[in-house]
């Protein structure tokens, strides 16, 4: 939070008065606003770059159809798919690679009817929240691991032995992923608006309209959950632990959140979290 903008913490605080601290934000960013307007703009522009080359290679496309095989449109667009006659590939667009999210979003679109159809400002959204959401957490998880490996040179060497073959799977890149999620989850709270009153148990509610966060971070480092909290133990996860070693709760432990807006990226993030710290 050292490096965000001041609106943020007062939109967390006032969030009935979010509308008005946006206006505030967008018309008197301070350094950090201007920074992430700056940014916002060359994610905006590049992609509309891309969209726009796309579309004129789709049109150099359809006329290299007309005139048949081995059009200069033809190699070009063979180049972008990943070598001529597409190599597997199918060729989508200029500057987009045809296996990108991007790609498959534009592609995507071609058959959709109207009312279905993503808008431009729609794809641009997409593609900068998986960037956002699977680019910065998927780095701080390597990092942590990375450091949690070097403060831990035995699990370090355990970890090496497996990789190589020379040694069984006691101590697997995923346990390791996981354990590092629990005590560094880049994401460390989660955020909710109560869309009608909540039952929190023990005789409390949260009124209509509040603004719940549920903290993973102290959740994943109680005591209660997970005994020897502190401890950096991959083997609490092996089945053979038999859960003694936590979570008590299996909902005391949501790096990735919980319900209908959990992660849609967890399973690619623990694969490369997994193998990113074996190269760790
Ligand atoms: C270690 C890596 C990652 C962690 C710890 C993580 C964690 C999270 C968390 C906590 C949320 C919010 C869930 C909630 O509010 O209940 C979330 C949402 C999301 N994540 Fe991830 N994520 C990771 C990697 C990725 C990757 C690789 C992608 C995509 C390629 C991705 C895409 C998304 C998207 C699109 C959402 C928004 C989902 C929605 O609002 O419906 N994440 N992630």
């Amino acid at each position: 939070m050292d490096h965000a903008t001041r609106y943020l913490p007062l939109q967390l605080i006032f969030p009935a008065c979010r509308p008005a601290i946006r206006w505030l934000a967008q018309h008197f960013p301070d350094p950090p606003q201007t920074a992430n307007m700056a940014a916002r703009a060359a994610v905006n522009a590049a992609s509309r770059q891309l969209m726009e080359a796309w579309r004129r290679e789709g049109k150099a496309e359809a006329r290299g159809r007309g005139a048949g095989a081995g059009t200069d449109d033809g190699d070009k667009l063979a180049s972008v798919a990943g070598g001529k006659g597409g190599g597997g590939f199918r060729a989508v667009g200029g500057g987009l690679s045809s296996s990108s999210f991007m790609a498959a979003m534009m592609e995507g679109r071609r058959g959709a009817a109207r009312e279905e159809r993503m808008s431009d400002v729609e794809v641009i959204a997409q593609g900068f929240t998986f960037m956002l959401a699977g680019f910065e957490t998927t780095a701080n998880t390597l990092a942590a691991a990375a450091f949690l490996l070097a403060t831990h040179p035995q699990a370090a060497e355990r970890l090496a032995a497996e990789a190589v073959g020379v040694a069984g799977r006691e101590l697997s890149q995923e346990l390791l992923a996981e354990e590092t999620l629990r005590m560094y989850p880049p994401l460390p709270f989660l955020m909710r608006e109560a869309r009608e009153e909540v039952d929190l148990g023990g005789g409390r509610t949260a009124p209509k309209g509040s603004f719940l966060v549920l903290h993973v971070h102290a959740m994943q480092s109680s005591e209660s959950q997970f005994p020897h909290s502190e401890r950096f133990m991959p083997e609490r996860w092996l089945p053979e632990s038999g859960g003694a070693l936590g979570p008590a709760d299996p909902h005391a432990y949501a790096p990735f959140g919980v319900g209908a807006r959990m992660c849609v990226g967890y399973k690619l993030a623990n694969m490369v979290s997994g193998r990113g710290c074996v190269c760790a």
